[in-house]
């Protein structure tokens, strides 16, 4: 039998515990700006809320890294809020990880919010569910508030939409038992149609393909993406329309393949001329045949006199997010690539390389004499060095707090985590208000860093017994005893810097 609060959603498989930085506000609040909109998040504090945040590993570390925010989250998944709730208490983050249902949110005593996001939620929820959530929308997000919202969207998955249904009607009409239980025989009932050359599979490659991929894929992903009662398809303009009923209005993706510029390269030659909005952004869905869209609504969008946007752009910082020497013009997007301008990329890297910490683009343009550079030319490198997480933004509001304890306590939390198992593999970092990813060998490094040691040595001498345990590796094994000795050598040479420079490690490296 369902629970009372699953509302067809899968309700007896965990989601995976994945990080995802475009819900960072400094992240979200850089492309405000660079369509030209202020965000009401400037000076003091500001509230947030995540609605349906899975294992709450994003809500967490922005929570940890962001100490300006007062931070609020809700998912209905016993399971999951309880995942949060424990995360934030073991490192005394004080947030409100709720466990509610999105009806429930409209009555819960909550604060007005400057930022309300839903990562993979809307496609996955009844429409009962998505009407609570435009409500909660309505009355919940201040003007010059914002919204991030991603979700599955038309025409991407006109091959796979049907495969999806059959897959579904299986669960629901021929299967038994649990939910993993019904997915696998829904898969393998698709499998023999398709060994049976049903014609679907032959007259539409991409659903084979999705078979392929949900029968390789973890199935708790698997189960929450494609085995909820609902799978909403939309196109931009309809989803676009179900916001202006909370009163919001769109202003700008932040799907890598728009922040990069790639959506825009490609049309250049169409001649398909200026499109009303919403018809410009399902157009720009076709040219890509795009399946997934990550957008940023406002309520008010009144945009800022062009001098004053590039004025405010030009006091962002940024900081490096890789090791020095890996910037790179060519980036990789979902649908393809793009490569930025050789010579201004580069001029970027040079001074934001050569600086210990975050360097104002202003600063970017005078020490990298790009002065002669139209202005929109550097703002958009940076933004797909930003998009491709090579660079960060760092707002000097956020930077002034950037030393708070918050995100110590957290990442000192996530490293003794790394001594059980491998579920938290982001650290939160405080210069960026982002999460940064961190193999399990270094969050072991810096279980061991936060016990003192300095040297490989010792690094390795307290990341050893745990690694051992639970790779399997003897702990009398030399040969893998001394690798991990390297590692500890190469960690203090390369990730311990760039740790310092984003906050992870507090005393310099
Ligand atoms: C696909 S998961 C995405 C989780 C997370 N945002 C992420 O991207 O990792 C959708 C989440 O929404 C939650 N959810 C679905 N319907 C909900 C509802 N009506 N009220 C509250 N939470 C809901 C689910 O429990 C699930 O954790």
């Amino acid at each position: 039998m369902r629970n009372k609060w699953s509302s067809g959603y899968v309700s007896d498989m965990t989601y995976s515990h994945g990080y995802y930085h475009e819900l960072s506000p400094p992240f979200i609040r850089f492309f405000l700006l660079m369509n030209g909109f202020a965000n009401a998040s400037q000076g003091g504090g500001y509230n947030y809320c995540e609605l349906g945040f899975g294992q709450g590993v994003s809500c967490n570390l922005h929570a940890a890294a962001n100490p300006r925010g007062r931070f609020h989250g809700t998912d209905f998944y016993p399971d999951h809020a309880l995942f949060a709730q424990k995360l934030a208490a073991g490192a005394q983050l004080d947030a409100n990880w709720l466990g509610l249902g999105f009806e429930e949110m409209l009555d819960a005593d909550l604060p007005q919010f400057d930022f309300i996001t839903l990562h993979g939620v809307w496609s996955w929820i009844d429409a009962a569910a998505r009407h609570a959530v435009v409500e909660f929308l309505r009355r919940r997000l201040k003007v010059g508030g914002v919204v991030y919202a991603s979700y599955n969207v038309m025409p991407g998955w006109s091959a796979e939409k049907p495969l999806r249904e059959l897959l579904w009607l299986h669960t629901e009409l021929a299967g038994a038992g649990s939910t993993d239980k019904r997915i696998r025989g829904a898969l393998d009932f698709a499998q023999r149609l398709r060994e049976g050359k049903a014609a679907f599979f032959d007259q539409n490659t991409r659903a084979g393909q999705m078979l392929d991929d949900m029968l390789r894929d973890d199935l708790h992903v698997v189960a929450h993406e494609y085995f909820n009662r609902s799978w909403h398809l939309t196109y931009f303009a309809d989803l676009a329309r179900d916001l202006e009923a909370g009163g919001l209005s769109f202003a700008c993706s932040l799907h890598r393949s728009d922040l990069t510029g790639e959506v825009f390269h490609r049309t250049r030659g169409m001649q398909i001329g200026e499109l009303e909005p919403a018809l410009r952004q399902t157009t720009n869905d076709f040219i890509l045949n795009r399946r997934f869209r990550r957008d940023v609504f406002v309520r008010g969008a009144s945009k800022l006199p062009a001098l004053e946007r590039d004025a405010m752009l030009k006091d962002v910082a940024v900081t490096l997010m890789r090791a020095p020497g890996s910037i790179s013009p060519t980036l990789q997007t979902p649908y393809g690539s793009v490569t930025l301008d050789a010579s201004i990329t580069r001029q970027i890297a040079q001074v934001v390389e050569s600086s210990a910490g975050p360097v104002r683009i202003a600063d970017l343009i005078e020490r990298g004499d790009l002065s002669s550079t139209p202005l929109e030319r550097v703002f958009e490198t940076v933004a797909a060095l930003v998009a491709q997480s090579q660079l960060a933004p760092v707002f000097a509001d956020d930077a002034r707090q950037a030393a708070s304890a918050r995100a110590r306590a957290m990442n000192q939390a996530i490293a003794d985590h790394a001594r059980l198992d491998n579920t938290l593999r982001y650290l939160a970092s405080p210069v960026t208000g982002q999460g940064m990813e961190a193999s399990r060998i270094e969050r072991l490094f810096l279980f061991a860093w936060e016990q003192g040691a300095r040297q490989a040595p010792e690094l390795a001498a307290i990341a050893w017994p745990p690694h051992a345990a639970t790779t399997g590796a003897a702990q009398a094994d030399a040969q893998a005893r001394g690798d991990i000795e390297t590692r500890a050598a190469q960690f203090l040479e390369t990730t311990a810097p760039l740790w310092t420079r984003l906050g992870i490690l507090q005393e310099a490296a």
